[in-house]
C-alpha cells in the first residue's frame, strides 16, 4: 500500500530508553533487525539530553555500597508502593549498564584514582550517582547512538508526530504517523511496538521538561486501551529555577549545597535532621512548600516565591568541575555567578512515577507491545523516585526490553493485517475534521489554562477538593477543544495542527492524574494530601490501574509485590 511502511520493530520515542533498546536488538539479532525509529524530534534532541545528575549503580562493593542498601534505598523512597522483585532486578543490571557504556567510550567523569566518579544523591545512603559532571544525559544519548551507528538495522522517522496507536484483536496491528516535513500520512507496521516516549510534564506550567514533552505516548497507549498505573504520582524535584523552570541539579547538593530560607537558615534540620539536602525529593520539595507557605520564602513573579539553593562556600574549583553547566545556565538565565551568590528555586514538575502498565520484562498486557523508560511504570519507583534512578532504569529497561522484543522476533511472529479501516478513519479524523476546525476557542489559550490549573490544584500539596475544582476545569477545557480554530491549513509541517494534536493528549491525561489522585484518601510519596496527611496501608497499599472508555476513565487496583520489605514509618 502506498504510505505504509513496514519493520519488525517499531521503537516510538529515541530517548535514553529507546536508543538502548535499538542497540541491544541489533545486538541479540546480529544486526539481523529492521527497525523503524520514530521521533517527533531530531533524533539527538530528545529530552534525556536534559538529564544532568548522573546515573545511579552499585560500582563500590568493596567500599561499603551493596545491592540490598541500593534496594532498600529505592524502596523506602518509594514509600513502599515499588515492587520488590522489580526493584531487585534493576539494582543488579544496573552495575553492568554503567560498565557497557563505559566500554563503549561514555566520558564519565573520573576519581585520580581513574575509576568512575560518583557522587551523593538525595535518597541514597551510599554516593552512588556515576556523573559526568552535569551533563550525564547528553553524553549518554551520544554514546548509545554512536554504538547505533555500527549497525545498520534502522531506519529514521525524524518529525514524525504519531497520532494513534493501533490494537486489533488484541495485538498491536499500526502506529499513524504524521511526517511533518513531507506532510505525508503514513501507517506504520510491525510484529512488535515499544513505547518510549518519556515524560508528560509540561502539563504543568512550571515544569523542568522541554516544550516537546507532551505525554504523547501515555496518551495514545491510553485511547488504545493500555491501563496507565500510578498516574497520580508526579514527582515535584526541589530546585528548579525561579523564574524559568530549568533543572538545577540535585548534584549541587550532592557537591554540599545547602537550602536556606529568609533567615539564612538551613530549614531542612527541622524535616530531615539526618540526610538534611539529601533527603528524598517528596520529602524536601515538601518542606521547601512549608517554608515558602509560612512566609519564610522571597518573594518572586507571577507567584513563584522561592528558597535559596546556596552554592557560594563550594568555591570556584569544585563548580567548574563539577557543576559547570549549571554556573552557565544561571549566567545566561539569571545574569549571575553561583559562584557568589545563591541560586532562586522552588519545587518543580520532574518526573512521572506512574505511565503504562508494563510487567517485570517491560511487556504491557498487549503481547506485542512493550514500554521502556519514564513512559512506562513498571513499579519501580512507586509513589517517589530517587535521583538518578531515572537514567538507569531507561539503560536497563531499555535493555530488557531489547532483549525481551529480540526473543520475540525469534519466535517468528505473524504481522497483524493491514489495518486499513482504522488508517483511514484516522486519517479523516485528522485531515478533515480536526484541520478544518473554525471554531473561536484558541489551542494556545487552552494550553495555558491547563498548565495553570494542574499548578494550581495538583501541585506538591493537594486536597480532595480543590482536585475536583481542577478536574471540573478540565472537562470544560475538554469541551472547549471541540471548539478550536487551526488556523494553519497546509499540510506541510503544520506545527498548529501539532499543537492542537498535543494539547488533546494533554487535556485526556490531566483528567486522568486527576480522577486517580482524587480517589487515593492518603498521603504518600509524591501525593500530600492535606485532607488525608497519613499514609494509610490499609486502604492504600495499593497501584491504581487507569482504563479509558470514552467518558470517565475507569479505576481500578492491584496489590503491590512486597517480597521482603514491609512498610515501615520513613525518617530520614
Ligand atoms: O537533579 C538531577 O540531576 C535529576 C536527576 C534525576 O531526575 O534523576
Amino acid at each position: 500500500m502506498q504510505n505504509e511502511r513496514v519493520h519488525d520493530v517499531l521503537i516510538f520515542g529515541t530517548g535514553l530508553a529507546g536508543l538502548r533498546a535499538a542497540v541491544e536488538l541489533s545486538i541479540k539479532t546480529d544486526g539481523k533487525v529492521n527497525i523503524g525509529l520514530v521521533s517527533k524530534v531530531q533524533l539527538m534532541r530528545p529530552h534525556s539530553v536534559c538529564a544532568e545528575g548522573g546515573t545511579a549503580a552499585v560500582m563500590r562493593p568493596e567500599q561499603g555500597d551493596s545491592l540490598e542498601l541500593h534496594a532498600w534505598d529505592t524502596v523506602k523512597g518509594s514509600d513502599f508502593l515499588a515492587d520488590q522483585d522489580v526493584v531487585d532486578r534493576f539494582v543488579s543490571l544496573s552495575p553492568q549498564e554503567i560498565r557497557l557504556l563505559e566500554h563503549w567510550g561514555l566520558p564519565w567523569s573520573r576519581r585520580p584514582d581513574g575509576r568512575v566518579m560518583q557522587r551523593p544523591f538525595g535518597g541514597h545512603t551510599y554516593p552512588r550517582a556515576c556523573m559526568a559532571a552535569d551533563k550525564t544525559g547528553f553524553v549518554e544519548v551520544q554514546t548509545l547512538y554512536d554504538q547505533l551507528l555500527r549497525y545498520n538495522t534502522f531506519t529514521r522517522y525524524d518529525e514524525g508526530f504519531a497520532t494513534s496507536i493501533i490494537v486489533e484483536n488484541g495485538r498491536f496491528a499500526g502506529l499513524t504517523m504524521y511526517d511533518m516535513p513531507s506532510g505525508e500520512f503514513v501507517l506504520l507496521r510491525a510484529k512488535a511496538l515499544l513505547i518510549a516516549t518519556g515524560g508528560l510534564g509540561t502539563l504543568y506550567g512550571f515544569t523542568t521538561y522541554s516544550q516537546t514533552v507532551t505525554g504523547d505516548g501515555h496518551a495514545l497507549a491510553f485511547r488504545a486501551g493500555l491501563p496507565m498505573e500510578d498516574p497520580e504520582f508526579l514527582q515535584f524535584h526541589p530546585t528548579g529555577m525561579v523564574p524559568s523552570g530549568i533543572l538545577i541539579t540535585e548534584g549541587c547538593r550532592g557537591e554540599g549545597g545547602y537550602l536556606r530560607n529568609n533567615n539564612g537558615d538551613r530549614f531542612m534540620e527541622k524535616y530531615a535532621s539526618k540526610m538534611m539536602e539529601l533527603a528524598p525529593r517528596d520529602i524536601v520539595s515538601r518542606s521547601e512548600m512549608t517554608e515558602i507557605l509560612e512566609g519564610r520564602g522571597f518573594k518572586g513573579p507571577d507567584g513563584l516565591d522561592y528558597v535559596h539553593l546556596d552554592l557560594t562556600h563550594l568555591g570556584a574549583e569544585k563548580i567548574n568541575k563539577r557543576l559547570p553547566l549549571m554556573r552557565e545556565l544561571c549566567m545566561k538565565f539569571l545574569g549571575f555567578d553561583i559562584i557568589k551568590e545563591p541560586i532562586p528555586i522552588r519545587p518543580v514538575a520532574h518526573y512521572s512515577m506512574g505511565g503504562v502498565e508494563a510487567d517485570i520484562d517491560g511487556r504491557t498486557p498487549v503481547e506485542n507491545i512493550w514500554a521502556a523508560g519514564e513512559v512506562a511504570c513498571h513499579s519501580l519507583h512507586g509513589a517517589n523516585r530517587l535521583g538518578c534512578n531515572s537514567t538507569a532504569e531507561c539503560l536497563v529497561y531499555g535493555g530488557i526490553t531489547g532483549a525481551e522484543i529480540a526473543k520475540y522476533l525469534a519466535t517468528n511472529p505473524a504481522l497483524s493485517d493491514s489495518p486499513q479501516k482504522a488508517f483511514g478513519e484516522e486519517k479523516k479524523r485528522i485531515f478533515e475534521d480536526l484541520i478544518n476546525k473554525n471554531g473561536s476557542e484558541n489551542i494556545y489559550a487552552i494550553k495555558k489554562e491547563l498548565r495553570m490549573l494542574m499548578d494550581k490544584h495538583a501541585g506538591v500539596y493537594r486536597e480532595g477538593a480543590s482536585m475536583k475544582e481542577g478536574l471540573a476545569k478540565v472537562k470544560n477545557l475538554k469541551a472547549s477543544f471541540k471548539n478550536i480554530k487551526i488556523e494553519d491549513k497546509s499540510p506541510v509541517y503544520n506545527s498548529n495542527l501539532i499543537n492542537a494534536l498535543e494539547v488533546e493528549n494533554l487535556i485526556d491525561l490531566a483528567e486522568m492524574l486527576l480522577t486517580a489522585a482524587i480517589a487515593r484518601e492518603e498521603s504518600r510519596g509524591g501525593h500530600a494530601r492535606r485532607d488525608f496527611p497519613q499514609r494509610d496501608d490499609e486502604k492504600f497499599l495499593k497501584h491504581t490501574l487507569v482504563t479509558y472508555t470514552g467518558g470517565d476513565p475507569k479505576l481500578s487496583y492491584k496489590p503491590v509485590r512486597i517480597t521482603h520489605w514491609k512498610p515501615v514509618e520513613r525518617k530520614y
